[in-house]
């Protein structure tokens, strides 16, 4: 895909008779619109950069030879890091681990539609229980979106099917959070089982049209979920239905939710307001169920086991300082010590800070090792859970550079529709490279009155969380800021 030039996108408008600046509006928001295909991007997301990103980088841009090369935010890989994408193929190349994960629910590899059906594929959909019996057992599972809100599934699913038809369904693939790599890890190794969990979705709202929002990074699920889709039709699993995959175009801001709708609708991706919720006003405008890939990969087991029995797991993908990266599967109860020791092999380094859940998740000290990673547990640490994408960080890189990267990761993402945001993470961002130079831009009091006014007002999750790594910083790492004076009272 791109780059869609000026005159290519004049002549869009033309043909569609619309305003030209409509089409260059929609263009200049999505990355993959605006660049050549064969350009190399090179992640600098805080994963590779603590990998030596910023090398790799330098010595792609030194033997460019004309293609273009550009700094990327997370590309949804980090279990490679530091990676690139060269047109559309991922360096290193991806490789997995014969054991890679216990066997008992989404680990391990289906190659085709027979495998995954050799598996019990199919069967849960095929004898699907009535809508009150599959909320219920969604309830009694205990089951949160593992898209990073935690919202309760049942409860979701409930809400939807209140609503008037026609409804939709979409899953969630836009996958961008930093350090989080379990959705590709599902689409690329158990396509048909995410499939089976949608059309579950769809059986269960009545909806006759489904769509996966897939990012554009992702060639591989792209392929392999083309290729599942293609033999679910001619197996009959999606007749009377329509399945479509809409492949986004680089906009972190586009897994959340209502920007995503934005998107499919063929818009900037610029959140919504809610209320209302996508579950009352959703794509266009009608009724739509959105879940995450993992979150609908997790629903035939739990429909076959019942919502009480089912071992209450999610997938950690842990990156970073650790031997083996990966995807793991593991209960959500687990601590940062087993999952980097009795997972991934243990860590390369002493470790000085650990990323939970992704960028908006916080930073954690290595005292929280032995806590176990549930909402609740890691609120006393005032971190979050978010979409469990564990980064590991070695001492020997600063606190104040993970900072600086992650604040500079929501400058760049924010859709810039609010101020705080827009401003805000601009402002927090240069507070720390600042910082970093032995310099002071403003006290302690302004940077919590701004992390304040972000958190209050601004309308999506990008800005309300942003403030979550400094306030958490603040508390672990108060050294860093004594150049800034006392902290307030609030603090
Ligand atoms: C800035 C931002 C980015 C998000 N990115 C993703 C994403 O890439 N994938 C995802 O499933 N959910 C993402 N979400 C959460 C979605 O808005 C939504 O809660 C989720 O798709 C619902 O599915 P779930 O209930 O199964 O988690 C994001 C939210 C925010 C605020
Ligand atoms: S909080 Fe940031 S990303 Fe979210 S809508 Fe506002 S400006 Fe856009």
């Amino acid at each position: 895909m791109g780059p869609l030039t000026p005159e290519l996108s004049d002549a869009v408008a033309d043909h569609m008779n619309i305003r030209r600046g409509e089409v260059h509006e929609v263009v200049s928001f999505y990355s993959f619109l605006r660049v050549p295909v064969d350009a190399v991007r090179v992640c600098i997301g805080p994963v590779c950069d603590c990998l030596g990103a910023k090398d790799v980088l330098a010595r792609e841009q030194e033997q460019a030879n004309g293609v273009p090369v550009l700094g990327v935010e997370c590309l949804g890989h980090c279990d490679l890091a530091p990676v690139l994408l060269r047109g559309d193929t991922v360096e290193p190349e991806v490789t997995y681990r014969a054991n890679d994960g216990p066997s008992t629910g989404l680990a391990g590899w289906d190659e085709t539609l027979a495998d995954y059906e050799a598996r019990g594929g199919f069967e849960v959909l095929r004898d699907l229980p009535a809508p009150e019996r599959i909320v219920e057992e969604l309830k009694a599972s205990g089951l949160t979106g593992y898209g990073g809100a935690g919202f309760p599934t049942g409860i979701k699913w409930e809400a939807v099917a209140r609503e008037p038809h026609p409804r939709y369904v979409v899953v969630n693939a836009d996958e961008g959070e930093p350090g989080t790599i379990k959705d590709r890890y599902v689409m690329e190794r158990r396509p048909y089982l995410m499939l089976e969990g949608m059309l579950i979705a769809m059986r269960f709202a009545g909806a006759e049209h489904g769509f996966v929002y897939l990012r554009e990074e992702y060639g591989t699920a792209r392929a392999r979920l083309t290729q599942a889709i293609d033999e679910l039709r001619q197996a009959g699993h999606l007749d009377g239905v329509a399945v479509e995959m809409v492949v986004g175009a680089g906009a972190y801001i586009c897994g959340e939710e209502t920007a995503m709708l934005e998107s499919m609708e063929g818009r900037r991706g610029m959140p919504r307001l809610k209320p209302p919720f996508p579950s009352e006003v959703g794509y266009l405008g009608r009724p739509t169920l959105i879940n995450n890939v993992e979150t609908l990969a997790h629903i035939p087991a739990i429909l076959r086991t019942g919502g009480e029995a089912w071992p209450h797991v999610r997938l950690w993908s842990v990156s970073g300082a650790v031997r083996e990266p990966g995807c793991y599967e593991a209960p959500v109860d687990v601590t940062l010590r087993r999952l980097i020791d009795e997972h991934a092999g243990g860590a390369t380094e002493e470790i000085g800070a650990i990323v939970p859940g992704g960028a908006a998740s916080g930073i954690l000290p290595p005292a929280a090792l032995d806590a176990p990673l549930t909402r609740d547990a890691l609120r006393e640490w005032d971190v979050g859970a978010g979409s469990a994408g564990v980064q590991v960080f070695p001492k020997s890189y600063s606190p104040l550079r993970l900072l600086a990267e992650t604040m500079r990761f929501f400058a760049e993402e924010s859709c810039q529709k609010c101020t705080p945001c827009r401003i805000g993470n601009r402002g927090m961002h240069h507070l720390l490279q600042e910082l970093e130079r032995g310099r002071v831009a403003m006290s302690r009091e302004q940077a919590e009155e701004w992390l304040d006014a972000m958190a209050a007002t601004s309308i999506c999750g990008l800005g309300q969380g942003a403030p979550f790594p400094m306030r958490a910083a603040f508390r672990y790492w108060p050294e860093l800021f004594a150049p800034l004076g006392e902290p307030s009272r609030m603090a």
